[in-house]
């Protein structure tokens, strides 16, 4: 079965494409490099022995696209390009809006003129907003969203359950993460971020690396244990290995099923500076400051519908994610670059 991996080079796809391939599915990626670079698939190709065939182009390019599906035998999609940092998406809403929406679209029509109807998408706890209930299941309200960017994950699955509806050949699979951190066990790929990180686990492992001087904590004085913000981090491998038994889920014909991909665990802020400062012996100063804009108190999943539909669970624990962001970051500390 060939898959196409829309986003291959990025965090996600260049740890979904190793487990693709270690599970025998032949995978071709497309992706434009605007927030990754193509040494992850050449990592990749080291980490799994198989050639990666890759297609540097932009999904808004219906051409390309086209010319895509008519040389490979495609037969399901992951969709996991987009933009996707929060606070940028607030700057440029326009762009985030015409990427990942328009970008979706012609992806989805080239998609049906092809007869590809088997979709896997990329969506996000944010869709979740404020959260109705703890832990949070499937059948969680979508809740209020802050930013133009987690507007883009609600509009897109509105869009493809709509068109799953009207035409019930498609099979349509929206996987609802919740915090990917972590990288894959060799150190040799992982996240990228360009800039300064606003994401917490690379804000740490550039802080323990040097490059920054210190964590800014943002805020302690929620309603958790220990006032800092509660979250359900998940290890990237664990998250990968998901979205291969959503193919297989994909190969029953399930029309469309929703799935959390989380471990159901909730973490605070300096539970992980803990953690982290446990499994790489490096101590992470930090600085209490005030809350961020737009976020929330505690979220964490309840992903016992992935158990009992598609036989994931979560394998690995905050210590092996602590340790393996460590490792990428230690043994690439800029990223991809030379
Ligand atoms: P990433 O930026 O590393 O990967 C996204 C990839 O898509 C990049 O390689 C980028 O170059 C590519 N891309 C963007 N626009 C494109 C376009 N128009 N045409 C072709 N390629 C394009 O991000 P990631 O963390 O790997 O996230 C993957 C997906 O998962 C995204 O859709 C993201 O919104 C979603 N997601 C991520 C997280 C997270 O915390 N990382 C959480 C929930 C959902
Ligand atoms: C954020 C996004 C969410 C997106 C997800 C993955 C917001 C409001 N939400 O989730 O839409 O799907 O990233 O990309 O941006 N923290 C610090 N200091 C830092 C960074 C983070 O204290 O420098 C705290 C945050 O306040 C939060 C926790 O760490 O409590 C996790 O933050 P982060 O990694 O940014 O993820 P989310 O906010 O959960």
């Amino acid at each position: 079965m060939t898959i196409l991996v829309t986003g291959g080079a990025g965090y996600i796809g260049s740890h979904t494409v190793v487990e693709l391939q270690q599970a025998g599915y032949d995978v071709v990626v497309v992706d434009n490099l605007s927030n990754s670079s193509e040494v992850s698939l050449q990592r990749v190709e080291k980490i799994t022995g198989k050639p990666v065939k890759f297609y540097k182009a932009d999904i808004l390019d219906r051409e390309a696209l086209e010319d895509i599906f008519a040389k490979e035998s495609i037969q399901c999609c992951i969709h996991f390009a987009g933009l996707k940092a929060v606070g940028e998406s607030v700057q440029k809403p326009w762009e985030y809006y015409y990427n990942n929406i328009s970008g979706t679209l012609v992806l989805l029509d080239v998609m049906r003129k092809h007869n590809v109807k088997n979709m896997i998408f990329s969506s996000s706890a944010t869709v979740y907003g404020n959260p109705a209930f703890i832990p949070i299941t499937e059948e969680c309200p979508k809740g209020e969203i802050t930013n133009p960017y987690g507007q883009t994950k609600g509009m897109l699955e509105q869009i493809l359950t709509d068109m799953q509806k009207a035409d019930p050949e498609w099979n349509v699979i929206l996987l609802r993460y919740f915090n990917p951190i972590g990288a894959h066990k060799s150190g040799t790929i992982g996240e990228n971020p360009n800039g300064v990180p606003n994401n917490l686990m690379p804000y740490i492992t550039q802080v323990a690396v040097g490059k920054l001087k210190e964590l800014g904590v943002f805020g302690n004085d929620y309603d958790t244990p220990d006032g800092t913000g509660v979250r359900d981090y998940i290890h990237v491998v664990d998250l990968a290995r998901g979205h291969v038994k959503a193919i297989k889920k994909i190969e029953e014909n399930p029309g469309l099923e929703i799935y959390n991909l989380g471990t159901g665990v909730g973490y605070s802020v300096l539970d992980i500076v803990k953690n982290f400062e446990e499994a790489s012996g490096v101590r992470i100063p930090y600085v209490i400051k005030p809350r961020r804009a737009g976020d929330i108190a505690t979220c964490y999943s309840d992903a016992s519908k992935a158990k009992r539909e598609l036989g994931w669970e979560a394998e690995y624990g905050i210590k092996e994610m602590c340790e393996d962001s460590w490792r990428w970051q230690k043994q690439n500390p800029n990223g991809y670059a030379e």
